[in-house]
């Protein structure tokens, strides 16, 4: 598929969706989220992909939020439609089977933070820029940046962030536990190649129930234990599993069928 907004490559396994509208720094517009949903979903379906890398183009921004030459004159329905739109692709994201890293590499800034922290793992580039700016337009975050910031760095100092608008450099969030590397921006990617092939010399089918037990701990009214004890019982069934055992007792390295 051909995309106006994104860049989709795969590489050995890998592939690696870009935000591409650098002139604008990246921001999300309506025809973006259109392409950004299909592509992730494409990547769930297809067999050869065992992880995703999200970035932006250019050196200075991974996304600096929403289009918001798109927000003038919206109506309230309007306005919650577009705050949906975000958020059904961002827990796509959040919610899918396969590890996704942010790659960000410059700016995340509202839509551009909310997308980064919808990802499973964030490496940053010693240039990259968090922050929360919402509240200088006379808005709030509309795409999960009011609950995944706090999930993430806890009440306080996402309120700060939230309320105050500040913007926060790698180090400081990597401190905060915003992200789980800094790297120089000329590694940036390969940082999180390193991280995904690491994660694939493990069970696939484990991961994404790993995934899925992450996400109950925050899902109102789910029980994150029972949902573990389910999902353990799920693993126990699988081909995946079988082999894990197999190979260490057998004392060999694993390798996983992925069922
Ligand atoms: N939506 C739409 N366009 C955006 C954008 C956004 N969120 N962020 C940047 N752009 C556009 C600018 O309008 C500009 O376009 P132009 O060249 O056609 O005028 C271009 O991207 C470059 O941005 P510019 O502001 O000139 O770069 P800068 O280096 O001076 O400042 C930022 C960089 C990130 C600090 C600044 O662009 C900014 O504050 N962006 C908005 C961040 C924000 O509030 N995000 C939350 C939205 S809800």
């Amino acid at each position: 598929m051909t995309y106006q907004n994104i860049l989709s490559t795969i590489d050995n396994g890998i592939n690696t969706i870009t935000i591409n509208r650098p002139d604008k720094l990246n921001a999300l517009n309506k025809a973006t989220f259109e392409e950004l949903g299909p592509a992730i979903q494409a990547a769930f379906d297809d067999e050869t992909i065992y992880g995703l890398i999200i970035t932006g183009a250019g050196e200075k921004a991974f996304v600096a939020g929403a289009d918001i030459s798109e927000f003038t004159g919206l109506s309230v329905e309007e306005g919650r439609r577009l705050s949906r739109t975000g958020h059904g692709v961002f827990n796509l994201i959040e919610n899918g089977p396969k590890p996704i890293i942010a790659a960000v590499n410059g700016f995340a800034l509202g839509g551009g933070c909310e997308l980064a922290m919808a990802c499973h793992l964030r490496v940053a580039s010693e240039n990259a820029m968090f922050g929360q700016p919402e509240v200088n337009l006379g808005l709030i975050p509309g795409y999960g940046g009011t609950q995944r910031l706090v999930q993430l760095i806890g009440k306080g100092k996402a309120t700060e962030l939230l309320m105050t608008a500040e913007m926060v450099k790698a180090e400081e969030a990597l401190k905060l536990g915003l992200v789980n590397y800094v790297v120089p921006a000329s590694g940036l990617l390969t940082k999180c190649i390193a991280l995904l092939e690491k994660i694939h010399t493990k069970s696939p089918t484990a991961i994404t129930e790993i995934i899925q037990c992450i996400n109950a701990y925050y899902e109102d009214g789910v029980n994150g234990l029972e949902t573990e004890i389910n999902r353990f019982g799920n693993c126990v069934n699988t081909e995946d599993f079988k082999e894990g055992t197999a190979a260490f007792l057998e004392k060999r390295k694993a390798s996983f069928p992925g069922k």
